[in-house]
């Protein structure tokens, strides 16, 4: 099957229900495109999962708070259709945003408590806007399975507890973090770097790295962990921390000692860029 570009809700809606009658399987990735092998390596996952693979490509705007990037968020279609199209996907689903959102849109879907920390707390209507697009995107590709990654943690539980409390059926998989060789976290947002932050971002890997370590030896106290992290933001000039936090996987709330599974998970402005980066230290199978 070459690849297929579709533009419409209906069109989307149609294509998939006449799939799933032909018996296939459908999984779903969910991107906002300018594509790299951290989102290509979802695919990867999807097509061993199901028999279609389709992705979607939209900047939504619901997620992006005022004054965030919205308007200047990188975009190049034909640049992500080709690479989709070598990596097998089958069909895009690549709305434009009045067909998203038509005139007096009203409806969100908004996931209590696990959105009070971490990104939550420093883009309050950032989630609500996700778990809606997603509910959205659900609905109108009706996958099986969605994949989405492990580099945006607290998106992945928030979607896993919409899944599980509406009853929505779908199985949500997570991906493990897709990294440059020398460790910093693939983000479409890097191209924004200049030569020195790109270097100077590496602070948010090596501080986590160092997290590791030190919970591998059996540290357990999160502040000892998070004032490590912190010496390696405070080494660079242009590293401003946004925050740095342990918390658990249940409520995403913060936690003094890891005596429990937890996500350690930091996000810093270099520059103006704002990047993240999180660990799951002892628990690499949480996410499957
Ligand atoms: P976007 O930032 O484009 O990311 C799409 C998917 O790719 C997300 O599931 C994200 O976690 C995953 N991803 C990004 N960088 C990754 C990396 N380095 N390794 C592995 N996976 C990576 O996340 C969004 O878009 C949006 O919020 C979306 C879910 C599409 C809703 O609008």
């Amino acid at each position: 099957m070459s690849i297929e570009v579709i533009k419409s809700v209906r069109t989307m809606q149609h294509r998939s229900s006449v799939l799933r009658q032909a018996g296939n399987s459908i999984a779903l990735v969910p991107t906002m495109g300018f594509l790299h092998e951290g989102h290509l390596s979802l695919v990867d996952i999807a097509r061993e999962k199901a028999d279609i693979v389709v992705m979607s490509i939209f900047v939504n705007p619901t997620q992006f708070g005022e004054g965030e990037d919205f308007e200047d968020y990188p975009r190049d279609f034909e640049r992500d259709l080709s690479l989709a199209r070598e990596r097998g996907v089958d069909a895009i689903f690549w709305p434009d945003a009045d067909e998203m959102y038509p005139e007096n849109y009203s409806t969100y879907v908004e996931v209590e408590e696990l959105d009070k920390h971490l990104c939550g707390a420093s883009r309050p209507t950032h989630f609500r806007g996700v778990t809606t697009i997603v509910s959205k995107l659900f609905n109108i590709t009706r996958p099986d399975i969605a994949v989405f990654g492990q580099k945006d943690a607290q998106q992945g539980f928030i979607i896993k507890r919409m899944v599980r409390d509406l009853n929505l059926p779908v199985e949500i998989i997570l991906g493990p973090i897709v990294r440059e060789d020398d460790g910093l976290a693939l983000s479409s947002r890097n191209t924004y770097l200049s030569d020195s932050e790109r270097e100077q971002a590496l602070a948010l890997y090596r501080g986590l790295q160092a997290a590791k370590k030190m919970v591998e030896s059996e540290e357990v106290d999160s502040n000892i962990i998070i004032e490590k992290i912190r010496s390696f933001f405070e080494a660079e000039p242009d590293v401003q921390k946004d925050y740095i936090e342990v918390v658990d996987l249940e409520r995403l709330a913060p936690i003094e000692r890891i005596d429990q599974p937890a996500l350690i998970a930091v996000a810093a402005y270099v520059g103006t860029t704002r990047l993240i980066d999180n660990i799951i230290p002892k628990l690499s199978d949480c996410c499957g």
